[in-house]
């Protein structure tokens, strides 16, 4: 369990730095008329990216695949329970309590991000600002949770796991390592997303 391997492709990675961004830029942006612009063009990019992840969890590399690191309740509870106790198994991959925030996180950015795209279209009444409102608060009280997590599960398993997702390195067996990033596919993947989205950009 010594050696560096490579666990996060590079789409994976840039997907996250990038959602993490435009998030905090949509909500810097979110009170300013002067910036509403700025706020949508965020809001738009949080989608893409959700968009690109989701599918990503299907065709990406072994761990940013939904089969890797979506589990059962009762496997989270046992999770939470070990890694307390001090006792919990280092996952290569996400951690299946880390994994149930990341899953939110995800769904409330696909609320946020299409509740806004239909209020500025004027489909539907107020109680579509009201979703906008409530999902993306919601993801930000997330987003902390997210945080805390994952600075308490670096101390508990005694990695930084923040650098993890800048190098896509953690320790662990060579046989764990992925193999490469999957690069053409997620550039092929990203054309299809922009061309999508460029078309729905909103008159
Ligand atoms: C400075 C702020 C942030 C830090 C330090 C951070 C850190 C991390 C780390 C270390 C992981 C990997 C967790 C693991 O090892 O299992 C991760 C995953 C993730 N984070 Fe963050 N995060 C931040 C902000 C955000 C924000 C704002 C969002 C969403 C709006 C977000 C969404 C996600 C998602 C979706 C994943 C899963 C990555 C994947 O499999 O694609 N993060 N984050």
């Amino acid at each position: 369990m010594n050696q560096r391997i490579l666990v996060w492709d590079l789409p994976t990675r840039i997907c996250h730095w990038m959602l993490a961004l435009s998030f905090a830029g949509a909500f810097v942006t979110c009170e300013s008329e002067r910036l509403c612009n700025i706020h949508m063009l965020c809001g738009y990019t949080v989608l893409g990216l959700i968009l690109f992840r989701l599918v990503w969890g299907f065709v990406g590399t072994r761990y940013a695949r939904f089969s890797e690191f979506v589990r059962s309740p009762a496997f989270v509870i046992r999770y939470l329970a070990q890694l307390f106790r001090g006792r919990a198994k280092y996952p290569p991959g996400h951690n299946p309590a880390g994994a149930v925030v990341i899953l939110l996180l995800l769904l409330l950015g696909i609320a946020s991000s299409v509740s806004g795209w239909a209020v500025y279209e004027e489909i539907g009444g107020d109680w579509l600002e009201e979703l906008h409102d409530y999902a993306s608060y919601s993801m930000l009280a997330m987003v902390f949770v997210h945080i805390a997590g994952v600075l308490v599960t670096s101390y508990l398993h005694g990695e930084n796991l923040i650098g993890a997702m800048i190098t896509g390195r953690k320790r662990g067996n060579a046989n764990q390592a992925i193999s490469g990033n999957k690069s053409a596919i997620a550039m092929l993947l990203l054309t299809v997303l922009i061309g999508c989205l460029f078309w729905a950009w909103p008159e």
